[in-house]
């Protein structure tokens, strides 16, 4: 197996390397760029080539008659995707403001790629999925990765800016969150078996007894059997939890977070909403206060609207579509019937047979985003739900324990980032914003 060997990068220049998305600052300038060739073009003597640094896209030229020959025969062997460092001078499009090229001056060919494997014809999604670590560089893609960023920042930032703390929940973990049957088990050592965890949230609620306000954010997992255009078994998760937060307060804190996310999209990513083909005009009306409905209203308006949902079913992803078609602002669905949802979830103090959990589902039929709760803060009725639920009191004790030294009413929420990332981009499938996706049928690249 032969492969190609990659030159030695010029360092010897005491030119600087500078970046695609910072040329508008060296205009008429020579400067140095690193990258890639995603597309070329050659018309006789002059030749196009569409670079990719990481920061931006620009189009560079080589003219025969403006370089040496040397660098001309060169240009030739260019293929799709081959790394170069280019030298050149910064030159402003003559019609359109604020659109540069290189006009190249030299070229080092760092390595000649091999031929391509993704083309411009349109290839299948199992086709692009199986290249996913080729499929990564196209220009959608690196889009969406800049928009996931962002959307992981913008996290950071209005949860630092409201006193959460970031707390790093465990993976490894020795009971359940959510739900028991999808749950990935490995051996562990002598002490039986362990599971992936499906979210941190019962970790951060120790913690909000040391630092009042917490969160985590990382991988979590589910077994989950569903292919939908929603589900992965791998996914990031946010946790915040907060003490002496009641169930309102809870879901303003969640308004205000993902408010605070778009716009900040809005702000720093346009140009890669426009690469995605986005309409920002929805996401521009995304601003408090979010809809609000009962779990009980949303049964009814389904019913009307023509669904089959019975009384105290929960949703499923159809009816979450239907329920917001007509809003323009994400709707909180609170207040479930406590059979459907998990046991740490408190009690309605008007009806014993709901709980404060919300669901937050996002508009253009993105559906649910976020799963949030008030938590049983009374020790003997957590107890007796547990019991109800059967679940493994002994495992649980930790759990239990935190209700019985100064427990304070306090409430959280967990947003999944794939789905979040997913209806911010327009993307039609979590697959695609995911850098590698992990679902039943996959596991590679
Ligand atoms: O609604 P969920 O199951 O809630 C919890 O895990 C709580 N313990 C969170 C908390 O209160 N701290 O999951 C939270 C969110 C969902 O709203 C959804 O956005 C996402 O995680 N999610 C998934 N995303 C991708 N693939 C899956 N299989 C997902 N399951 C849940
Ligand atoms: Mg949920």
């Amino acid at each position: 197996m032969s492969y190609v060997k990659i030159r030695e990068v010029n360092n010897k220049t005491n030119m600087k390397t500078i970046l695609i998305k910072d040329f508008k600052d060296f205009k008429n300038k020579e400067v140095q760029i690193r990258g890639w060739v995603y597309n070329l073009r050659s018309s006789g003597s002059i030749m196009f080539l569409q670079i990719r640094d990481g920061s931006g896209f620009v189009q560079a030229v080589v003219s025969k008659d403006e370089v040496d020959s040397q660098t001309w025969t060169e240009s030739q062997k260019i293929t799709v995707e081959s790394s170069v460092e280019l030298t050149g001078k910064v030159t402003e499009h003559p019609k359109q403001k604020e659109v540069f090229e290189l006009q190249i001056s030299k070229l080092n060919l760092v390595q000649i790629a091999e031929e391509y494997p993704i083309g411009k014809k349109a290839h299948g999604p199992d086709f692009l999925l199986d290249h996913r670590h080729l499929w990564l560089r196209a220009p959608k893609q690196w889009a969406i990765q800049r928009i996931r960023n962002t959307i992981i920042n913008a996290t950071y930032e209005y949860l630092n800016k409201e006193d959460f703390i970031k707390i790093d929940s465990p993976i490894l973990t020795p009971v359940s969150c959510e739900d028991t049957t999808t749950l990935f088990e490995t051996k562990y050592f002598d002490l039986g078996k362990a599971y992936l965890s499906q979210s941190g949230q019962l970790y951060l609620e120790a913690a909000i007894f040391s630092v009042g306000k917490c969160f985590d954010f990382g991988p979590t997992f589910r077994a989950e059997k569903s292919k939908t255009r929603r589900h992965l078994t791998e996914f990031w998760m946010m946790d915040a939890e907060a003490a002496y937060i009641e169930h309102e307060e809870n879901m303003k804190i969640q308004e205000e977070l993902i408010t605070y996310i778009i716009q900040k999209v809005l702000k720093d990513n346009l140009y890669e909403l426009e690469l995605l083909e986005r309409d920002i005009k929805p996401l521009k009306k995304i601003k408090p206060p979010f809809g609000r409905m009962t779990h009980a209203e949303a049964i009814k308006k389904l019913q009307k609207l023509g669904s089959d949902i019975k009384d105290g079913e929960d949703l499923g992803g159809d009816d979450e579509t239907l329920l917001t078609k007509d809003s323009d602002v994400p709707i909180f669905i609170d207040r479930w019937p406590k059979e459907i949802k998990a046991f740490y979830m408190k009690l309605d103090p008007d009806n014993e047979y709901l709980v404060l959990g919300s669901d937050l589902i996002a508009t253009e039929g993105a559906g649910e985003i976020i799963g949030g709760a008030q938590r049983e803060d009374d020790y003997d009725l957590l107890l007796k739900r547990m019991k109800e639920c059967k679940m493994p009191i002994k495992d649980f004790q930790w759990y239990l324990d935190l209700r019985k030294y100064g427990s304070v009413p306090h409430s959280g929420f967990g947003y999944g980032l794939e789905r979040i990332v997913k209806w911010i981009t327009g993307v039609a499938h979590v697959r695609e914003v995911v850098p590698f996706p992990r679902m039943i049928n996959r596991l590679t690249p």
